[in-house]
C-alpha cells in the first residue's frame, strides 16, 4: 500500500508562532527516508498553514512525487497549473471548516470541475477528486475522465472513534451525537462495506483509487486491507506521533500497518 505524508500539519505548528520554524521543507529527506511514497501538501485559499512559497520549494525540492490539494477556484486553479506537482487534488473548501469535512459535491460542480480538470491535464498535471464513497459520485468522476479518486474517510474515522474512545465526534455526516453502541456498530460495517464497494466500482471504471482523512495506527489497518485502494494520505495521525517519536519512526510504523 502507497503512502501519502501529508505534511501541512508542521506548517500549523509554524504558524501557531508565525515563524520559520519547524520547517516543513525539512521533512521532505526524512519521508523518503523513512518510506514514503508520496508528499501531500494543501494549498487552503485562506494559506493557514502551507503558503504559496512553501508549495513552490517543496516542489522543487522533493524527490518524492508531491500530490497538491486545492480547491476549484480560477486563482488557485492557475497557482497549481504554474506550480506544476505531479497531481492535484481537488477537494472542497470552506474557510470556516476545521479540515476537509465532506468529498466534493460532483454533480452540482460538473460543469466547473471539467473546466479545471482540462486545465491541469493541459498542464501535465494528473488529478483526483476527493469524494464521498458514493455510486453516483464514482461515476461522475470516470466521466470527468481523471485519473485518481480519493475517497473520504472521515465518516468511518468518526464512527470508529465514538465506538472505541471516549471522544464525542463530530461530523456532516452524523449528527445525532447520543448514537447506541449497537447502532454504532453497525454505521461502521455499513461505512467499510460503502468504502469497499465503492473501490470496487472504481477499480472496474479504471479509475485509480487513494483514501484518506481520519485514519491512524489503530483504525488504518480496516482501510488498508482493502483490495482495490493503491494508496493512503495520512496527516494528523502521523505529525502527531512524531511529536513523541520522531518523524522517522511514526512513518515507519505507519508504513509496517499499512
Ligand atoms: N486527504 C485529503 C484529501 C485531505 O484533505 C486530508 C486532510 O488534509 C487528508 C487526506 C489527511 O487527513 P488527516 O490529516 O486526517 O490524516
Amino acid at each position: 500500500m502507497l503512502l501519502g505524508v501529508n505534511i501541512d500539519h508542521i506548517a500549523v505548528l509554524r504558524e501557531a508562532r508565525k515563524i520559520n520554524d519547524p520547517n516543513p521543507i525539512d521533512a521532505l529527506g526524512i519521508c523518503k527516508l523513512s518510506g514514503a511514497d508520496q508528499i501531500t501538501i494543501h494549498l487552503r485559499e485562506d494559506r493557514r498553514h502551507i503558503h504559496d512559497n512553501d508549495a513552490k520549494i517543496i516542489i522543487e525540492q522533493s524527490s518524492l512525487p508531491v500530490n497538491l490539494e486545492c480547491a476549484i477556484d480560477d486563482d488557485i486553479i492557475d497557482i497549481v497549473c504554474k506550480l506544476k506537482p505531479a497531481r492535484a487534488t481537488l477537494v472542497p473548501e470552506k474557510r470556516e471548516e476545521v479540515t476537509t469535512e465532506g468529498g466534493l459535491d460532483l454533480d452540482s460542480n460538473f460543469k466547473r470541475i471539467k473546466k479545471a480538470v482540462k486545465k491541469l491535464h493541459e498542464n501535465e498535471i494528473e488529478v483526483s477528486l476527493f469524494i464521498d464513497p458514493d455510486k453516483k459520485m464514482i461515476e461522475l468522476s470516470s466521466k470527468l475522465e481523471v485519473e485518481w479518486i480519493e475517497l473520504h474517510t472521515g465518516a468511518f474515522a468518526n464512527i470508529y472513534a465514538m465506538l472505541n474512545s471516549s471522544l464525542k465526534y463530530t461530523h456532516h455526516s452524523i449528527k445525532n451525537l447520543e448514537i447506541p453502541r449497537n447502532e454504532l456498530q453497525s454505521l461502521l460495517k455499513e461505512s467499510i462495506k460503502n468504502i469497499k464497494k465503492s473501490a470496487k466500482i472504481a477499480k472496474k471504471l479504471e479509475l485509480k483509487v487513494a483514501a484518506g482523512h481520519g485514519l491512524n495506527y489503530q483504525n488504518v489497518t480496516e482501510i488498508s486491507s482493502i483490495k482495490n485502494i493503491e494508496e493512503l494520505n495520512i496527516g494528523q495521525s502521523i505529525i502527531a506521533r512524531s511529536v513523541f517519536t520522531g518523524l522517522r519512526q511514526a512513518i515507519i510504523q505507519m508504513k509496517e500497518l499499512i
